[in-house]
């Protein structure tokens, strides 16, 4: 086989047939297929697309490029949960001990945050000792003895992809639909877990800006796992504004415990439910929607929830003082308060511009390897549709230094859009897409 026709072939439209994705990717994880050769190769896919069979064998390729996790050790059926990154996404702390608390093993790999939205990984960072480098040992008896353990993406996860990003990263191709399903589901289904639940989101602060292709990148990942034998389920939910009210790491763990203690923003909670209902209804543990509501209220209510997450902290070396004591988190040396410069009703808030304003707060990396501020953030006192003055405070700014303060506020004011009439109200959850599969997926 040589590259130089499988270029060409795709460059005329035609399809890539299995054997020949997986020797291109083997071929270019080894390095015998030069960067400028797959470049081209990205590009003619960004042209000519891929087709499901081609996306199912690119991600498959992809996935066993590295190791597979094998979780077998874990009794029952294992669930996950992705997002696609949003600002603000605290998601994964309120739903994986609720899930844990109702008897569905969450074996999790998560990654750190990049650019203006943030990763599991930095949030739990802020409990001291915390760490998401545990042995595969450990990892296998926290999940067996809590129901719950979420480590840190192994180097020898999905290698292929990581080399892929990194190249479509500097030539323009990211975008690509097809390129970010197989990303995505290579990682998922390397991971091992029976059950993924997909969120993707959409709107300003989200990857898909458009809810369109929000739904054609939900259905392409749906349909890949299932076609790899895992039960799948995606909801697209709302980024146009951020989730909750906390953004930056430890003000979103503060804003995630308040949450298992029932007391969360309702957006954040609803997000929470939809997700956590997909895994209840796939796993078989709820029949119905209303069912799987009910449970999921009632362990947050009895504090079932809220203690499940406080021994997972604890079983990788958190201290889960933090989870009980809220006295005990330390503060940004400022909280400066970013003002509304006109009255009116809050039509929208632009999430990814809050984003990067926690990132230039020190809260969130813009190079891969930069380190970042835990306590800084942004609090959102006002969301959309909610009125305000001129001259009241839209949010309070935590900051270490003085004058990054200024320039966030500048960027908050003007993420901010105010107007006189009040706005129409956006459901947070877009759409939900089901596909059960109960097939046995293996690396091949
Ligand atoms: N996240 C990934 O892991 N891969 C992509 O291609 C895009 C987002």
């Amino acid at each position: 086989m040589r590259m130089y026709d499988l270029i060409s072939q795709k460059k005329e439209g035609k399809t890539l047939s299995t054997e020949e994705i997986r020797w291109m990717v083997q071929h270019y994880a080894e390095e015998e297929i030069p960067d400028y050769q797959m470049s081209a190769m990205l590009m003619a896919i960004c042209f000519q697309g891929l087709n499901r069979q081609e996306t199912l064998d690119l991600t498959l390729a992809m996935r066993d490029s590295g190791d597979c996790l094998d979780l077998s050790r874990i009794h029952g059926i294992k669930a996950d949960k992705h997002s696609t990154g949003g600002v603000g996404d605290k998601t994964t702390l309120v739903l994986a001990p609720i899930i844990a608390a109702l008897g569905i093993p969450m074996a999790k790999m998560s990654g750190r945050g990049l650019g203006h939205t943030g990763g599991t990984i930095d949030k739990l960072a802020c409990f001291p000792g915390f760490t998401t480098d545990l042995s595969e040992e450990a990892f296998f008896a926290n999940v067996n003895r809590i129901g719950l353990a979420i480590a840190g993406q192994t180097a020898n996860l999905a290698p292929a992809d990581k080399k892929l990003y990194a190249l479509r990263d500097v030539t323009a191709t990211v975008s690509q639909m097809s390129l970010i399903a197989a990303s995505i589901m290579s990682k998922k289904l390397a991971a091992g877990s029976d059950l993924i639940v997909l969120d993707v989101k959409t709107g300003s602060g989200a990857f898909m800006k458009e809810e369109a292709d929000a739904i054609r990148l939900a259905e392409t990942m749906v349909s890949i796992g299932a076609m790899a034998g895992k039960k799948m389920a995606a909801v697209i939910t709302d980024m146009d504004q951020p989730l909750g009210r906390a953004v930056g790491n430890a003000l979103e763990v503060k804003e995630a415990i308040a949450a298992l203690s029932g007391d969360g923003p309702a957006d954040l909670m609803e997000v929470v439910y939809a997700l956590g209902s997909r895994i209840l209804l796939l796993s078989g543990v709820a029949e119905r929607e209303e069912d799987a509501v009910k449970s999921m209220k009632q362990c947050v209510a009895d504090g079932s929830a809220k203690k499940k997450f406080a021994a997972f902290v604890e079983a990788q070396g958190g201290d889960a003082s933090y989870v009980w004591d809220m006295e005990k988190w330390k503060q940004a040396a400022y909280r400066i308060e970013a003002l509304a410069e006109k009255k009116g009703y809050v039509q929208t808030i632009d999430a990814e511009a809050i984003g990067i304003a926690c990132m230039l707060l020190g809260g969130g990396r813009e190079k891969k390897d930069d380190a970042i501020d835990l306590s800084v953030g942004i609090l959102l006192l006002k969301k959309r549709g909610d009125v305000t003055e001129a001259g009241e405070a839209l949010a309070l700014i935590y900051a270490n230094d003085e004058a990054k303060a200024k320039e966030a506020i500048r960027l908050v004011q003007g993420a901010y859009v105010i107007s006189e009439a009040a706005p129409a109200s956006v459901p947070m959850v877009k759409a939900i897409l089901d596909g059960a599969n109960n097939a046995k997926s293996s690396c091949i």
